[in-house]
């Protein structure tokens, strides 16, 4: 089985090993609950590095609601029988107080990208991210970390992360891995009802057929209209954003020569999706 490490003074002593043998190290910051999605991101790591650390981590600081905080699934055992299937050296899960200890007082906090969006849906989310992902960064001593674009804004507010504090780690974005009918893997899924299930994958398909049309020429607006109507009409109960942005900065962008991005949110079943294409 893969050694479990609790504590960031024996992480490092491994990792300072593997890098004394001038080993390259990647890790995969996870909150657990593992999916395939995640599994994907282990396993481009496993290609690209001599040694891969998963962590797995509840962020209690990236949570606005201490219900939600409460309600993530802990399933270790079972992440770390998936996570042998890959396999990955060590997973990294650390108690909150070792990650958090009395008198913390930082705030890693990254400007503009993180404030639109889900930023604006979820105040505070993207700092708690932001710092999380830099003592991730500073205990592991990772040479890459691997992120999923299914979360798009995360993914920019990362690679923004490490460009500003000059860390020292290769940022990879993933593709996003989806089920056969397009929903986008999320551990969220789990507590779509069956009917709920059925017609969570027309959020892919209305964003999807929106780009198409775009591409083919129809106006932006008229697009994304369109694709909130599918939507509203498939029975969700409420879409959130649908919107185009530039792909880096996530601002709005009406210019079809830059790479551009849609993004969505929306509830069906009291569970909020995301997901996002390139345009
Ligand atoms: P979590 O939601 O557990 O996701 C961990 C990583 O898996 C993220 O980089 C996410 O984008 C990626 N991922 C999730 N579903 C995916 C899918 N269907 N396809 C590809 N990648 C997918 O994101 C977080 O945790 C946290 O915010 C974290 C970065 C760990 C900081 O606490």
């Amino acid at each position: 089985m893969t050694p479990i490490v609790r504590t960031v003074a024996d992480l490092r002593q491994t990792v300072r090993g593997w890098k004394a043998a001038g080993e390259v190290v990647g890790v995969v910051p996870t909150m657990g609950a593992l999916h395939d999605g995640h599994l994907s991101l282990a396993r481009a790591a496993r290609r690209d590095c001599d040694r891969v650390i998963t962590t797995i981590f509840v962020n209690p600081k990236q949570f606005n609601n201490p219900d939600d905080l409460k309600k993530y699934p802990r399933t270790e055992e079972a992440d770390a029988a998936l996570l042998a299937t890959v396999p990955v050296d060590l997973i990294f899960a650390p108690a909150a107080e070792e990650v958090y200890p009395e008198g913390f007082a930082t705030t890693v906090s990254v400007s503009g990208v993180s404030e639109p969006l889900e930023g604006r849906m979820r105040p505070g989310h993207f700092d708690g991210v932001a710092t999380v992902v830099a003592k991730l960064f500073g205990m592991t001593l990772a040479d890459r970390g691997y992120f999923g674009q299914k979360d798009w804004q995360q993914l920019q507010v990362v690679q923004k992360l490490v460009l500003d504090l000059n860390l020292a780690v290769e940022i990879v974005g993933c593709e996003t891995i989806r089920e056969v009918d397009g929903l986008a893997m999320s551990s969220r899924n789990a507590r779509l009802t069956e009917a709920g299930r059925v017609k969570a994958p027309v959020l892919f398909a209305a964003i999807t057929a929106a780009a198409a049309d775009i591409r083919a020429g129809q106006s932006d607006r008229m697009a994304i209209r369109e694709a909130a109507e599918k939507v509203r009409a498939a029975g969700f109960d409420r879409v959130e954003y649908i919107e185009l942005r530039d792909a880096g900065t996530l601002l709005p962008s009406d210019d079809p020569t830059r790479p551009r991005r849609m993004l969505a949110a929306a509830w069906l079943d009291g569970v909020r999706l995301i997901d996002n294409i390139p345009v």
